[in-house]
């Protein structure tokens, strides 16, 4: 494939913004590749090579890149306004699906993005508990602010962070009730557990049994607010999120990607006596130019009205013939990969035989995933460029399942 075009646009790039992409994660080597369109579950490069998309902007094309329902309420929209700075009935629309689909939204505010949408929860639970301390867990992320980029046991080193923000925020490790327990015993300063349901971003590591149970009987006994960070697993594992999906209904939870159909969105939402802490009703502020604009919230209300319950169901499935395909292939060429997967979300990690929490993740052998990843995009399959990232499926893959599955299995057989 010729990608010079990408090449030529990279270089230019590096020299007016740091490492030449606008968030970390998009970098890789040689360079990057600079999109110009994409369409259902397929991506066009500037020098014309085509991809089917596997890492589908990290999560938010449920439905596939500009999906018609979702276009068409954009094009009405744009010709109305794009932002008022006043409510609008759109933002009251996407308010309502939300709170309709999401088991713990008594109320709900709209926000621009997940770290805004974490950043807020986490002041919030400050707010009503009157507490300090986080836990997070040892690969969770929640966005790029201090207090859920910190760990009080790693000072922070030359990173703009300060040790005493640090301070308050303890990590455990994913699946593990003891680490838990250990922290919330000795440790009476805690404010809030955030936690992704599903972790999401050291690949797709699944709650093992009881465990969410656990975590909220625990937290509930230490009267410590639990947010879910359903950023990623909101609307994807199914209409009402992991809470949903897992029955275990948080105090708080923090959304993003796909309830903005596309455009940049977020949102938190929880338990009313809690919510109504929130500025202007509440003393904890919190507030947003863009919050709410009527973009954002048509293109929301659309793409979540799209997903129905059939959907949903199709999507899973469809994922699921995908995975077990990959698996067979794994299994034939004897390759030794952990295969991790939660309805639409799947993720390979070679040369480790499980992984149940961030740790185990840490393990797995990157440089086997970066083989991969190349092979696949010289093969026309764009997959998240790095190991501990997630592949996306979305409603428009059924188009390529076949393509998907023959791709994986030559490929794989080629990764030693
Ligand atoms: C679980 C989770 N929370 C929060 C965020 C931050 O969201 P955003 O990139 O919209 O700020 C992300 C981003 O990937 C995420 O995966």
């Amino acid at each position: 494939m010729n990608r010079g075009t990408s090449q030529c646009n990279y270089q230019e790039m590096r020299k007016l913004t740091p490492g030449g992409v606008s968030s970390p994660v998009r970098a890789f080597e040689p360079h990057p590749i600079f999109i110009k369109e994409g369409k259902g579950c397929m991506m066009t490069d500037v020098d014309g090579n085509e991809y089917v998309d596997l890492c589908m902007a990290y999560g938010p094309l449920i439905l596939g890149h500009s999906h018609p329902s979702v276009v068409s309420v954009l094009e009405r929209q744009i010709g109305k306004g794009t932002v008022f700075g006043a409510p609008s009935p759109e933002e009251k629309d996407l308010i309502a699906e939300i709170s309709k689909r999401v088991p713990c939204a008594e109320m709900v505010r709209l926000v621009n993005s997940g770290t805004e949408a974490t950043m807020h929860s986490i002041r919030l639970a400050r707010g009503y508990t009157g507490k300090r301390g986080i836990i997070k867990m040892n690969g969770g992320f929640h966005g790029s602010h201090d207090a859920v980029l910190s760990d009080s046991s790693q000072p922070p080193k030359k990173n703009g962070i300060l040790r005493e923000t640090a301070s308050f925020t303890h990590v455990v490790e994913y699946n593990s009730e003891e680490q838990l327990a250990s922290v919330l015993e000795k440790n009476d300063d805690v404010a809030a557990v955030i936690m992704e349901p599903v972790l999401g971003n050291v690949g797709v590591v699944a709650p093992k049994k009881d465990y969410l149970e656990n975590v909220r009987k625990m937290t509930r006994e230490k009267e410590v607010l639990l947010i879910f960070d359903e950023v990623i697993t909101g609307f994807r594992l199914s209409s009402g999120g992991a809470q949903k999906f897992y029955n275990v209904i948080p105090d708080i939870c923090t959304m993003g990607k796909i309830m903005g159909g596309g455009l940049p969105a977020g949102a938190l939402a929880g338990r009313k006596d809690i919510m109504q802490n929130l500025a202007p009703e509440g003393p904890v502020y919190q507030a947003g130019t863009f919050s709410g604009n009527p973009m954002t919230a048509a293109a929301g209300t659309a793409a979540l009205r799209e997903m129905t319950e059939e959907r949903y169901t199709a999507l899973n499935k469809m994922s699921s013939e995908l995975i077990s395909s990959v698996s067979d292939s794994l299994e034939d060429n004897r390759i030794s990969a952990a295969l991790n997967a939660a309805g639409s979300m799947f993720q390979i990690f070679f040369d480790v035989s499980a992984v149940n929490n961030g740790t185990d993740a840490q393990k797995c052998n990157r440089g086997k995933y970066t083989d991969l990843f190349r092979r696949m995009l010289d093969s026309g399959v764009y997959m998240p460029p790095a190991a501990l990232e997630v592949n996306f499926m979305s409603t428009e893959h059924r188009l390529k399942l076949q393509k998907l599955s023959e791709e994986f299995d030559k490929n794989l057989r080629c990764i030693v």
